[in-house]
């Protein structure tokens, strides 16, 4: 396990900041966060999941209906409804949640602490698609796009992952493992 992280804080902040996970498709952002989210006695909040409430349709329909743009769209409203939430939470972003500007600035606005769940990208692909079939791996449109695509996405937006104050190399870790290196991450680095 390799947890790097870029500054710390004081005081109590951890009590009233929103906990986001990021990273790319397959980091396991919500298995972790569920977790998580029980290990610190918060709500545990899935933005793919408000996305398809706000829509009232699945994140394949709202590629296939309104595109790329559209599904962006209902992520930011539904990032922007999550966040005006009073109780703080643990919440589970989307693989491309934070290339939109608007979504930078609202989870700073929020104070939102952020922490990156990393993993090589060959290996990201293989937990995306080894051992699912087609109609599972629908649920994830861009994976329609291939292997290449999908590792120049990740390059391309590796700058945005990379701002996360915690990143949390997940590698050969259990969900189990990686939601207890979130909770000493934020222990050592929110509340000393
Ligand atoms: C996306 C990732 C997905 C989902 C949508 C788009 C992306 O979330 O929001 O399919 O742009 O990387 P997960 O990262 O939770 O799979």
């Amino acid at each position: 396990m390799n947890i790097s992280s870029q500054g710390g804080e004081g005081g109590d902040a951890s009590a009233v900041r929103p906990i986001c996970l990021t990273g790319y498709m397959g980091a396991g952002k919500t298995s972790v966060g569920r977790l998580l989210a029980a290990k610190i006695s918060r709500n545990f909040l899935d933005l793919d999941a408000e996305i398809q409430l706000r829509a009232g349709k699945t994140i394949r329909q709202i590629f296939q209906e309104h595109g790329d743009s559209g599904f962006r769209d209902v992520e930011r409203q539904s990032l922007a409804a999550l966040l005006q939430g009073s109780d703080p939470s643990v919440i589970a972003l989307g693989g491309g949640t934070l290339q939109d500007e608007t979504n930078r600035n609202a989870l700073h606005a929020a104070n939102a602490f952020l922490i990156h769940l990393e993993a090589p990208v060959g290996e990201l692909w293989r937990r995306c698609t080894d051992g699912f079939n087609a109609e599972e791996i629908a649920k994830r449109p861009l994976l329609a796009e291939g292997e290449a695509a999908f590792k120049e996405r990740s390059a391309s937006r590796e700058a945005n992952y990379r701002s996360a104050q915690v990143s949390i190399t997940t590698t050969g870790l259990s969900v189990e493992e990686v939601a207890q290196a979130c909770q000493n991450a934020i222990s050592a680095i929110l509340q000393h």
